[in-house]
């Protein structure tokens, strides 16, 4: 259901954990049908007619471009003998197919060997599991495999909607070594006084198997390119067991921490290297600060909750000023709820003190035709829970948003993504949520009560792309029931509406459908922000506004890899003119935290480093800001990441502006965004893997002298005199954010 694109192939080509052994035999390709046949899976069944097909790239870009539904793989693979006698340990045959688009079940030789997922004949129906690896193991005795002779794998694949087939990876088959049953897992890093840190690094064994060997740390300062600590511990680990070690090494940028295991039979080693994640965001301060925007944009007569952002120590006390009539301020929350009739723009001013001092800011309300007048900020379930998102879920990342301090910062959507939906509308045609949310009014309700607001997801085709019911056909009782339900947010993604246009590729035609839904919107008193979601087809950064979208996404899905994030974050280069308040370009959402589109979360895949390129590209870029990982387990370091209110407010500067590559030389890349007060942002990227020193020559960015540099980061300045070129070492895939003062 995910939609592929090209740099998603590269993601598991990083996982350590599946990369094979010495000896293995790739399966690139093999016989294809679509539809499905109970004897399909037999060795025995001839399947000469079928047609040839990659493996590990969707069938929709090879023949197949509208097809969901069941289909057949058939790989036709010899398996060698000497595959098993050259295996140390031999015990098993692993069959590694990447991932599968949206559920499989695999034979060999007719004999099941693994199912993930499930298809919506299943008993339970249809579970899409596209982001599990498919490992399939066979006890190398089974007589399922037939040595040095021809065998045929058989996976039935169900895809629900979007891209379908066996992706993101290549699949191969080899014998596991003892050593594949090592995995390694960081955890609970703690930054400590004196510029320490130290996190606990368990290396367990997941066989039912006993596992020696030897565990090999190094801790490295990538700039002086220096080995600070070197460790070789032997460890046992008995079958299913765990060893937990304290890694200590300096908290700073540019710390490299590389340890692998070597299991002592096969000498075979599993490794792995990590960023030392660093904190650059210094430590908030006490008295109280008022962050965000400070504008609104809200239609005439429509309802408003706003809750204003506000970090520092609490209780708080607040005031307002020139508050007009129609709007009420709760002064024990901080929110400002009500509705103005009159077009206009609205200026209150707001003090914020507490026992360490008090802060001021005028707070604009315009009322008129614009929404999102800054990008919105906020959480969306898709890139943590994927379709197993549930009202206790979308609950506990609320909590841990207003608990973590985020709100503090202006973070308030929380975004229902795909999933919520029954398998049936109700006899009326009305739709309604599945068993996981008893009742979204009452959640919508309690988003509300908290000063947040409330989103939701739907496609305009029959199917969203997670094969849920989309509002085709219903788009007037869809947008009631969204208004009944207080929504505040839409995300409406194409999907399935595709089957709707097959072959008529004109402008029109991708319009049509957020016509429909944008003139059901307009018929209701409240502002629902309307996400356009399709992909960026026919440069939708031209015409979204005209589709009264607040946001259009510009790419394909994000997901946690440098390769996703650098393709889809530094191709942001031709729609820049076209975002302004009201109207933002989506190169889609955040990739930090605990990420999985699905019930097993991990740790983003992205560096330190490129966490902090993502953040900084997506502030310049004016992006919306979705969280998109599980908020009720965000550590430290994300934190720090996601609450800078100097980096905030570059994506959330009132001028609206996106910036624009000036830069792109031999691995550097300079984005510039001029901001209201006339200064400039200005991201000095290192898309290399290696530090690099860069040289920034201000006139090259068309300022002449500069005044301030400031470290927006660091929300430091690094010089007040005036400079003309500034030359700093940037981390591999790494960034220097700054906000200039110059002319
Ligand atoms: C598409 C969208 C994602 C997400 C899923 C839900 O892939 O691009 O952001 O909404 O659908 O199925």
């Amino acid at each position: 259901m995910i939609r592929f694109f090209i740099g998603i192939a590269l993601w598991f080509s990083i996982q350590v954990a599946y990369a094979q052994n010495g000896k293995y035999l790739k399966l690139p390709a093999a016989k294809f049908s679509i539809g499905d046949a109970s004897d399909w899976k037999a060795a025995a069944f001839n399947d000469n007619q079928w047609k040839d097909i990659k493996v590990g790239e969707v069938w929709q870009s090879q023949g197949y471009p509208d097809y969901h539904g069941y289909a057949w793989y058939r790989i036709h693979v010899t398996i060698p003998s000497s595959l098993k006698q050259s295996a140390v340990w031999g015990d098993s045959l692993r069959v590694f197919l990447a991932h599968v688009n949206d559920a499989d079940e695999t034979y060999l030789n007719g004999t099941l060997i693994g199912k993930t997922g499930a298809f919506p004949d299943d008993q339970g129906g249809y579970i899409s599991k596209w982001p599990a690896s498919r490992n399939y193991c066979v006890a190398a005795g089974s007589p399922a495999i037939k040595w040095d002779a021809e065998n045929i794998i058989a996976i039935k694949v169900f895809d629900g909607g979007g891209s379908g087939g066996i992706f993101m990876g290549s699949p191969f088959i080899d014998m596991l070594e003892k050593s594949d049953g090592i995995a390694f897992n960081l955890s609970g890093i703690e930054f400590l006084p004196g510029s320490k840190a130290e996190q606990k690094l368990t290396v367990s064994n997941k066989f039912n198997t006993a596992i020696a060997g030897i565990l090999h740390y190094q801790v490295i300062d990538e700039l002086k390119d220096r080995v600070i600590e070197d460790k070789l511990i032997p460890a046992s680990l008995p079958a299913y067991s765990g060893k937990a070690f304290t890694l200590a090494f300096p908290h700073r940028e540019g710390i490299k921490l590389v340890y692998d295991f070597k299991e002592k039979a096969s000498g075979k080693v599993k490794s792995f290297t990590e960023i030392a994640p660093y904190l650059l965001t210094p430590k908030e301060p006490l008295e109280p600060l008022i962050n965000g925007a400070g504008v609104l944009g809200v239609h005439a007569g429509s309802p408003i909750i706003y809750k204003v952002p506000v970090s520092g120590q609490r209780p708080f006390k607040y005031s307002i000023q020139h508050l007009p009539a129609g709007i009420s301020f709760d002064t024990q929350k901080g929110i400002i709820t009500g509705s103005l009739p009159k077009n206009g723009s609205y200026t209150l001013n707001i003090k914020v003190s507490n026992r360490f001092g008090e802060n001021r800011k005028a707070f604009i309300i315009k009322v008129g035709d614009k929404l999102a007048l800054t990008p919105p900020m906020g959480w969306n379930s898709w890139n943590c829970w994927g379709l197993s998102v549930s009202d206790a879920k979308v609950k506990s990342s609320a909590r841990a948003m207003i608990d973590k301090g985020l709100t503090d910062y202006g973070w308030n959507y929380i975004n229902v993504d795909d999933g919520w939906q029954a398998a049936q509308r109700l006899n009326s045609g009305e739709i309604i949520p599945n068993e996981k949310f008893p009742d979204m009014k009452a959640l919508g309700g309690q988003l509300h009560q908290e000063g947040l607001k409330f989103g939701i997801y739907s496609s305009p085709g029959a199917k969203t792309c997670g094969g849920f019911l989309g509002s085709f056909g219903h788009e007037a009782q869809d947008a009631m029931t969204y208004f009944n339900w207080g929504v505040d947010y839409l995300k409406y993604d194409l999907c399935s509406y595709s089957d709707n246009t097959a072959g008529d590729t004109t402008l029109y035609a991708q319009q049509k459908p957020y016509i429909v839904m944008r003139d059901e919107l307009k018929k209701h008193q409240r502002d629902m922000v309307y996400s356009i979601c399709q992909y960026g087809i026919h440069d939708v950064w031209k015409w979204g506004a005209e589709m009264n979208g607040s946001l259009w996404r510009t790419t394909e899905d994000i997901t946690d890899t440098w390769e996703s994030l650098y393709s889809i974050g530094f191709s942001q280069t031709n729609n820049a003119t076209y975002a302004h308040p009201g109207g933002w370009n989506d190169p889609d959402m955040l990739i930090v935290g605990m990420v999985g589109w699905g019930e097993n979360l991990h740790p983003t895949n992205l560096t330190p480093y490129e966490q902090y390129t993502h953040i900084s590209l997506w502030s310049l870029l004016s992006a919306p800001l979705l969280i998109g990982c599980d908020m009720s387990k965000l550590d430290e370091f994300t934190l720090n990441l996601l609450k800078n209110r100097e980096v905030i407010a570059l994506d959330q500067d009132v001028s609206g502006k996106q910036a624009e590559r000036l830069i792109n030389d031999n691995g550097i890349q300079v984005w510039l965004k001029p901001l209201a007060d006339g200064s400039k942002a200005v991201g000095v990227f290192n898309t290399g893997d290696k530090y690099k020193n860069y040289n920034l020559q201000f006139k090259q960015i068309n300022l002449t002298k500069a005044t301030v540099v400031r470290d927006v980061w660091k929300q430091k300045d690094i010089t007040a005199a005036p400079l003309k070129n500034i030359s700093f070492n940037i981390p591999p895939h790494g960034v220097r954010l700054l906000k200039i003062i110059g002319r």
